[in-house]
């Protein structure tokens, strides 16, 4: 009975939707799901053809701009992205100043707001070139910013682009090159961490494409936007669900301990982590990628022995009834933790690598809520359940 909440002066009738859970907050072209069929479409194109066929930045182009891009305008696209890699040297040493143990992902929170001091042009968001500019800074900058954390955090010197090399390439010459001038990682694991940059660009309006939009609103500058996107990413329920999956295959530690695992489960002890989704109600289309992903890289390094269990739990929780009437398949996050540790990220920058990926969906978002005449500044309603009308009592009455 929401007539009841209805103030003087104000409609009667509000929708109370914590979450937002079956509240649309905008229109939007870019990201189609059926969480039923397990479908993702980025701007009407299967994300099994785009993780077979494309590259990050063909895919960044296609999100940004709507159609994919012809050889010409892919050619210049990479070369703009490419020619805004490197960052201010005041901003490496910004980042220099943080504690030797902060979190990369917080670093980066930071760094990406302190771009906005950089490039103050960047409020101008009703000029089409200024937006061009910030969007290609942006999807260019997150993988230096990303790698200058991650060297932090191992107590190194940050290593600066080399941009004879493709966009992942480079970023991962700038995680792990060492002395030798020119470090190239291994083609099928740059192509892996690609796919997974791929697999991660947008998701529709998920908490952090939310809060991007919510910021926006107020028609700031993207570099603030963003890194309250960031911030939402952050949170262990967004961002975070791979790193518990690591934690939950370690737990179990053999593959004998699968089935007792499993049991657990479905005794509401605790949750099969990487299985579920509130949207998938089907196999997690991403999923299926990964893990043919999780093979190309496994080749490369050698297969690690969470993988059998991983794999043992995918096995038995897809033929058990608990799982199979629930509608609970593998999500994103099942196997692309062990993917990550596989290429040697430490769990702290999981996010961060989620964070690389996510960056043109969320300037996509950016982009069209600015350019949508019926955006109105993010202000929902609340429901107030609190006193009224009180006299204020004096310190010495309390
Ligand atoms: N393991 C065991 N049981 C589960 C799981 C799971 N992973 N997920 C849901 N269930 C059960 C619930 O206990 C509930 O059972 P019941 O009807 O007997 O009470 C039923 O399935 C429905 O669960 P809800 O919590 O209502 O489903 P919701 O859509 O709200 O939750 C969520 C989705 C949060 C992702 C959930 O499936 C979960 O906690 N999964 C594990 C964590 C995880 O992998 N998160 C990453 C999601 S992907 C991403 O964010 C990028």
């Amino acid at each position: 009975d929401l007539k009841k909440f209805a103030v003087d002066g104000e409609r009667a009738l509000a929708t109370y939707d914590p979450g937002f859970v079956n509240t649309a907050s905008c229109k939007s072209a870019i990201t189609f799901i059926d969480g039923d069929k397990g479908i993702l479409e980025y701007r009407g194109y299967p994300i099994e053809q785009l993780a077979e066929n494309s590259t990050f930045l063909e895919v960044a182009y296609l999100l940004l701009n709507g159609e994919l891009p012809t050889e010409d305008q892919l050619a210049t696209w990479v070369d703009r992205v490419t020619n805004h890699t490197y960052v201010h040297e005041n901003l490496k040493t910004f980042m220099q100043g943080f504690r030797y143990d902060a979190h990369p992902m917080s670093m980066l929170m930071s760094s990406v707001a302190a771009l906005s001091s950089f490039y103050p042009e960047a409020n101008q968001i009703h000029d089409p070139e200024v937006v061009d500019l910030q969007i290609i800074r942006m999807i260019a900058k997150m993988p230096t910013l990303g790698a200058f954390a991650y060297r932090h955090a191992q107590g190194k010197p940050y290593i600066y682009p080399s941009n004879d090399l493709s966009y992942t390439a480079n970023f991962m010459s700038m995680l792990w090159k060492m002395s030798e001038p020119v470090y190239q990682a291994d083609e099928r694991l740059v192509r892996a961490m690609e796919v997974l940059f791929i697999l991660h660009a947008d998701h529709e309006q998920n908490a952090s494409a939310n809060a991007v939009r919510s910021i926006g609103s107020t028609q700031v500058d993207p570099y603030s936007a963003i890194a309250g996107g960031i911030g939402a990413l952050y949170g262990p329920l967004h961002g975070g669900a791979n790193e518990a999956v690591l934690k939950m295959l370690r737990r179990i530690g053999d593959v004998a301990n699968v089935p007792d695992f499993i049991e657990g489960v479905k005794a509401g002890n605790e949750r099969l982590m990487g299985f579920g989704h509130r949207v998938y109600k089907n196999y997690d289309p991403r999923a299926k990628i990964i893990k043919k992903a999780v093979d190309d890289v496994f080749e490369v390094t050698g297969v690690n022995p969470q993988l059998k269990i991983a794999q043992e739990l995918e096995k038995i929780a897809l033929e058990d009834d608990y799982f199979v009437s629930r509608k609970l398949y593998p999500n994103v996050d099942f196997y692309s933790g062990l993917l990550y540790e596989a290429l040697q990220f430490p769990p702290e920058m999981f996010t961060v690598l989620f964070a690389i990926g996510r960056t043109p969906g969320w300037l996509a978002q950016w982009k069209e809520l600015i350019n949508d005449p019926e955006q109105k500044i993010a202000r929902p309603k609340q429901i107030y359940t609190g006193h009224r009308g009180r006299d204020f009592v004096p310190m010495d009455k309390r």
